[in-house]
């Protein structure tokens, strides 16, 4: 038995020079290790081994034994760390890797959507901070310091104990206007994009934080009726053709008059819905025209600029989008 042994190393040894690729190695470890192989067969045949041998023959056994796991254990690794062939490792059955496409955020689209409308007739975009002062928030917007939007209950402050009120997250898109017309000369046409923040219980129709646009048009001699007349087209390129518009008086400290613009429920197509209260409207901006006492903060002669300006929020008018309900920002709100 100790020739056959050493005849089978020899072999083993041989064949240790012609695995070439993994499937030779796996032929290599059945025909030596597996449990049919010849190693389990001769330890079948050491049971027979008549004592005396017993003891010679079985520790060239376990040599044999541990010379062939040598070989394959090494073999194993130098494919598994990829120095066997690249074709041999290749399993081209396996399935390709699929890729996500990215979207963009309906938010961004919608966005992106409103700026171009507003482009197209002219206005430029401009971005303001999102951490603003007071001042900007609202002070140069005629906004005093009784009024209930300073509120903690309505506004952010930096610090949080509310005590020095200096610095704020943006209540809205307003203080745009104020920058635009600090640093810049009329004549005024941008629109004003951004994240807004309000401390506000989540539901249906409000968000804590949430976007707004805002639109500043300044000019000699600008009339209510540019006003009208601009976001009347805004509405028709944005909501179609076959919604209708609604006018209707409103307050603002920093516009005068003021005013609330509505178009039908895009969801019930105006027969009435949670979303719209069961009104068959809603509301999608707040208006008017500067109020002169604005232009008096930014250094503009009220006797010889006036001009209109507007914001609206973002995410209400998504809710016609169906892709921005199923990506579920509102669905886990209502
Ligand atoms: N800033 C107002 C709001 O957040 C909207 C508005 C903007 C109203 C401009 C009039 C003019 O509600």
């Amino acid at each position: 038995m100790l020739e056959k042994i050493e005849s089978i190393k020899s072999e083993a040894q041989n064949e240790s020079g012609q695995i070439s690729s993994a499937d030779i190695l796996e032929e290599f470890r059945i025909k030596y290790l597996g449990r049919n192989g010849i190693l389990n067969d001769l330890f079948e045949e050491f049971k027979t081994v008549d004592k005396e041998s017993k003891g010679k023959v079985g520790k060239s056994l376990n040599e044999l034994k541990i010379y062939i796991q040598g070989i394959y254990d090494e073999r194993k690794l130098t494919f598994e760390s990829g120095s066997g062939s690249a074709a041999d490792n290749m399993d081209i059955t396996l399935p390709g890797r699929t890729f996500n496409k990215g979207t963009k955020h309906p938010v961004s689209q919608a966005i992106e959507e409103i700026t171009g409308i507003f482009e197209r007739i002219g206005f430029q975009v401009y971005e303001g901070p999102e951490i603003e002062d007071e001042y900007h928030n609202f002070d140069a917007l005629n906004t005093p310091d009784y009024h209930p939007s300073r509120d903690m209950q309505d506004t952010f402050y930096v610090d949080s104990t509310g005590k020095d009120r200096q610095y704020l997250l943006r209540t809205h898109t307003s203080p745009g206007q104020v920058r635009i017309m600090e640093s810049t000369k009329p004549p005024i046409r941008v629109v004003v994009p951004g994240k807004c923040y309000r401390n506000e219980a989540v539901s249906a129709r409000s968000l804590a934080v949430f976007h707004q646009i805002e639109g500043l048009y300044v000019d000699k001699k600008v009339t209510f009726r540019e006003l009208k007349g601009t976001l009347n087209y805004f509405a028709k390129e944005f909501f179609g053709e076959t919604l209708k518009t609604r006018w209707r008086p409103s307050y603002f400290p920093f516009t005068e008059p003021s005013a609330e613009l509505d178009v039908e429920c895009y969801l019930c197509k105006a027969k009435g819905c949670r979303i719209c209260k069961y009104t068959g409207w809603l509301e999608i901006m707040g208006c008017g025209m500067v109020d002169p006492k604005v232009f008096e903060k930014v250094g503009y002669d009220p006797e010889i600029y006036s001009g209109f300006a507007f914001g609206m929020g973002i995410e209400r008018p998504l809710l016609q989008n169906t892709e921005f309900l199923i990506s579920g920002c509102f669905m886990r709100m209502m």
